[in-house]
């Protein structure tokens, strides 16, 4: 597979300090302002600390409505329950895809009292027609998800969507699921491998670098940005960036849903008539 014309970078975006849940320090690095243009994605996270106090307290019983949450363990060990009687456990290099759809209650706690908690959570749009559907999840264990090195020697992880041939972990019919999501992590040696992924024509498409640096197209993207990357183009690019420590990035990308978005917290519906029906089921005690 070749990249022709790889698409270059629209815009470099530094995730933003804040805490969430019962006080957990993380960086948003998809912001709301950013749904628009990075439609289907409405929200990027990253926690990242050896410091208990900054995630101890993890995220107690709240509720989710009108979207799919996909939590990817770099290190530690996060305990998930809820209120349908479900349980499991992410651990380092696992993966939980929830589609919240109509509503749940959960909660994400951290099981461990020590060592490093690091990892993202990506929040993914479903079409209006899909954001009452019955809530679903799967646990995916790091064994599961598909792995391959190229000659060049970048690691790829295929969390979803495929990349060189290989089928990811979440491999949907994209009919059923129109936002298609391609989500790859790529673990790159140190000394500049290039790795090259083609991308879907009218997807929108970012990359955030975790570990290291990285190049993508012409542009040096530095340690915790995201890039995001134009529209114009058959495919991306990317390089580690020659030096000491190996390079870490997310590839990800989806078909816009190119519907109203309005969100309320953890709800995200197409209006706000909606909104409001999700907080009063909510309030009600509907979503338990
Ligand atoms: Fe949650």
């Amino acid at each position: 597979m070749t990249v022709h014309s790889p698409r270059g970078v629209e815009r470099l975006i530094t995730g933003q300090a804040t805490t969430d849940g019962a006080g957990v320090k993380l960086k948003r690095v998809l912001t709301q302002e950013l749904q628009r243009r990075l439609d289907p994605f409405l929200m990027l996270d990253n926690f990242a600390s050896d410091d208990p106090d900054d995630y101890i307290a993890g995220f107690p019983d709240h509720p989710h409505r009108g979207f799919e949450t996909v939590t990817y363990m770099i290190a530690g060990r996060m305990r998930h329950r809820d209120s349908a009687g479900h349980e499991g456990l992410l651990q380092n290099g696992g993966v939980q895809w929830m589609t919240a759809g109509r509503g749940l209650i959960h909660s994400e706690m951290p099981e461990q009292e020590a060592g490093v908690m690091e990892g993202f959570q990506l929040w993914l749009n479903l079409p209006g027609r899909d954001k009452m559907c019955t809530p679903w999840y799967r646990d995916i264990q790091s064994a599961e998800i598909p792995e391959f090195t190229t000659p060049e020697g970048v690691t790829v992880r295929v969390i979803a969507g495929a990349s060189h041939g290989i089928q990811g972990a979440m491999a949907r019919p994209a009919d059923a699921y129109p936002t298609d999501p391609l989500y790859l992590d790529l673990h790159f040696p140190p000394g500049g491998a290039i790795f090259e992924q083609a991308l879907a024509a009218g997807h929108n498409a970012f990359t955030y670098t975790y570990r290291g640096a990285t190049q993508v197209g012409d542009t040096a993207v530095p340690l915790h940005r995201m890039a995001i990357l134009d529209n114009r183009g058959d495919g991306v690019r990317l390089q580690g960036l020659a030096g000491d420590t190996a390079a870490r990035a997310l590839l990800i990308a989806g078909r816009p849903l190119n519907e109203p978005i309005a969100q309320y917290g953890p709800f995200v519906m197409n209006t706000r008539e909606q909104l409001m029906q999700a907080v009063e089921d909510f309030q009600r005690g509907r979503l338990a």
